[in-house]
């Protein structure tokens, strides 16, 4: 029987070696110390002794479970080290590698000169002035002085709703009218940024869809001069200091006298260039003195009131600024394209 138990304790301290996970230690403690484990079943036979070996056998079944016991709880320590090593070792942080880069969004290019536009108006006094996109034939066109079958309504081929005589706005002139509803009797001094939309042919030069920046000032004695020195004042702010400006007489039906300014080449320094079609000059805005009948639908009285009133093209100053030769680009939404900016 000693014999027996020597090998049993051999046997077990071997596969307790073996034992290599908490599941096995658990199954080695059941087969070996647990109640029906061979230890146990082993002390059963103890009646089978002679009474004097009995005491002995007890003694030595007594010191091999308190071996087999320790060599079990040294061996669980290491399994659980072992597991814990292993662990962290797959859960492993390399905190010296470099990080993903995330993409980072931008501002659009027309976002970003309209910025430029508004900063330079504000620091010349102008508040920013948000009109509706969707707006009234009459204030889009009767009450900027466009009479119903006036002809030049046909330079902006306008996009209709199912509600008659409401589109979608094909300038921002009309912000004018509801400017100074808002205003009236106060001087104004207001720029009216937002997208505009027309029936157009789309080409490399017209979109359906574009923004307008509008300028409108409305006060006492307010003249053709203070026109020339705040639009001229925005040229050299916007395109540098030695630029020169100069007004060409037009005709816009809210304006009278109507004038467009272009501004000296910004590239070839007015030499003539490519961009310039080699005259030195930049088509830039249509601009003028707001119309009698426009500041009165607008609640001004023309006999005291004065005003001008301009409007530009973000995309167009933005082609002429960055080189860009086809208009389609900016809201098209290729990401080659405005990631460049
Ligand atoms: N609304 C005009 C257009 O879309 C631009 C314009 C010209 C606006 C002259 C003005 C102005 O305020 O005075 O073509």
């Amino acid at each position: 029987m000693l014999e027996e138990l020597e090998q049993l304790h051999e046997a077990a301290l071997q596969q307790l070696a073996a034992a290599n996970s908490g599941d096995d230690l658990d199954n080695w403690y059941k087969q070996t110390l647990g109640r029906k484990g061979s230890i146990q079943l082993l002390t059963r036979k103890v009646g089978s002794l002679a009474a004097d070996d009995r005491p002995i056998f007890g003694r030595n079944v007594n010191i091999a479970k308190k071996a087999l016991q320790e060599a079990y709880d040294a061996r669980a320590q290491q399994v659980k080290m072992a597991e814990l090593a292993a662990k962290i070792s797959a859960e492993a942080l390399d905190v010296t590698l470099p990080g993903r880069v995330q993409p980072q969004g931008r501002l659009h290019p027309i976002t970003q000169t309209m910025r430029a536009i508004y900063r330079v108006f504000g620091d010349m006094g102008f508040q920013v002035y948000r009109s509706r996109d969707v707006e009234t034939d009459e204030i889009n066109f009767e009450l900027l002085n466009f009479p119903p079958h006036h002809p030049a309504r046909e330079m902006q081929d306008s996009f209709y709703t199912n509600t008659p005589d409401v589109i979608l706005r094909t300038h921002t002139s009309g912000g004018q009218i509801r400017a100074m509803h808002e205003y009236h009797p106060e001087p104004i001094r207001v720029i009216l940024p937002g997208m505009c939309y027309r029936n157009e042919q789309i080409t490399t030069r017209s979109e359906i869809q574009f923004t307008q920046v509008e300028g409108l000032a409305v006060g006492h004695n307010i003249t053709f001069a203070d026109l020339k020195g705040t639009l001229t004042e925005f040229a050299r702010r916007m395109f540098g200091e030695e630029r020169d400006t100069r007004f060409r007489a037009s005709y816009f039906p809210f304006t009278e006298p109507s004038a467009e300014m272009d501004v000296s080449c910004f590239l070839c320094d007015g030499d003539g260039c490519q961009v310039c079609k080699y005259t030195g000059w930049l088509e830039i805005l249509g601009c003028g003195m707001v119309h009698p009948n426009v500041l009165r639908n607008g609640g001004y009285d023309p006999d005291t009131y004065t005003g001008f009133a301009f409007g530009l093209g973000p995309e167009r100053i933005a082609m002429l600024k960055y080189g860009i030769d086809d208009i389609r680009l900016f809201w098209a939404n290729d990401l080659r394209f405005l990631e460049q900016f």
